[in-house]
């Protein structure tokens, strides 16, 4: 049994959604979070710049003695896992692709599969590539989508903004492609999950933030380092920059405001 916190991270916001689900599966894990709101949207920078920043906040996230490292972001885990897992030998380091790769494999796809991500995410090519082979053999479409990141940071997820502009992105993946299923491939993108339904209503929406916490629970059972039953969780969410959007959704997303607001730097990590 271990009390110590979780470790979980974005560059933003996005990891939240991910924040959301692990408090839905695991009800007595503490939390630490780190989102990079000053710095963020991380999908259009170089992997070079991606890598150092994701290093300052997990050197940050060691330092609070967390006990996994959980990362709520499609990006860096597709630039930073083998980094981080070779950085923290310590430290159980938990991505979020493999899983929802292995996770549709293990389903019946009837139709074409889409992805959508940062351009970080698509041009690295890693889901296309673990989605095939976990074995998925329907088609893949992935398309990188970088004004959705920009416009949830700035509060307009819901509404005739998102809609318009995830049916600009999503309109040949599902008229001329005929994916029938559609893979949130950023944690920002939840957020926006109800735009799409609105203009798409029979897509099958996956999102990997639910996948990535029943991960996160079978590997705490499976290392034997769950929270006792009776620990009493403690919630603290750190950002670069504490934003309106941060803050609302914090709230939201923990609507007995039993937790603590942080406004952390990096940088000298
Ligand atoms: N939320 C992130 C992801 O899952 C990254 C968004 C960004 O900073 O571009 O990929």
């Amino acid at each position: 049994m271990d009390n110590r916190p979780i470790g979980v991270f974005d560059s933003g916001i996005g990891g939240l959604s991910g924040v959301r689900e692990l408090k839905r599966e695991l009800n007595n894990e503490s939390i630490v979070y780190f989102g990079d709101t000053a710095r963020t949207p991380y999908g259009d920078k170089s992997p070079e710049t991606i890598r150092q920043y994701t290093c300052q906040i997990t050197d940050f996230l060691a330092s609070k003695g967390v006990k996994m490292l959980v990362i709520a972001c499609n990006t860096i885990t597709a630039l930073c896992l083998d980094v981080l897992r070779e950085r923290y030998p310590d430290i159980p380091v938990v991505g979020i692709i493999a899983p929802t790769a292995k996770y549709m494999a293990q389903r019946e796809n009837k139709h074409n599969i889409g992805v959508i991500a940062t351009k970080a995410t698509i041009n690295s090519g890693l889901y296309t590539k673990l989605l095939i082979e976990s074995g998925v053999k329907t088609e893949v479409f992935a398309k990188a989508t970088p004004i959705l990141v920009p416009i949830i940071e700035g509060g307009f997820a819901e509404g005739v903004v998102a809609e318009t502009i995830t049916k600009h992105y999503l309109d040949e993946m599902v008229n001329k492609n005929k994916i029938g299923s559609l893979i949130l491939g950023c944690t920002h993108y939840p957020f926006v999950e109800q735009a799409i339904r609105t203009n798409y209503p029979e897509l099958e929406i996956i999102n990997p933030a639910t996948v990535l916490s029943k991960e996160v629970k079978k590997l705490l059972i499976e290392n034997d380092m769950a929270a006792e039953d009776t620990n009493t969780p403690e919630y603290l969410f750190c950002a670069s920059d504490l934003s309106p959007t941060f803050k609302d959704i914090v709230s939201r997303i923990n609507p007995d405001g039993r937790y603590t607001l942080e406004c952390q730097s990096v940088e000298n990590y």
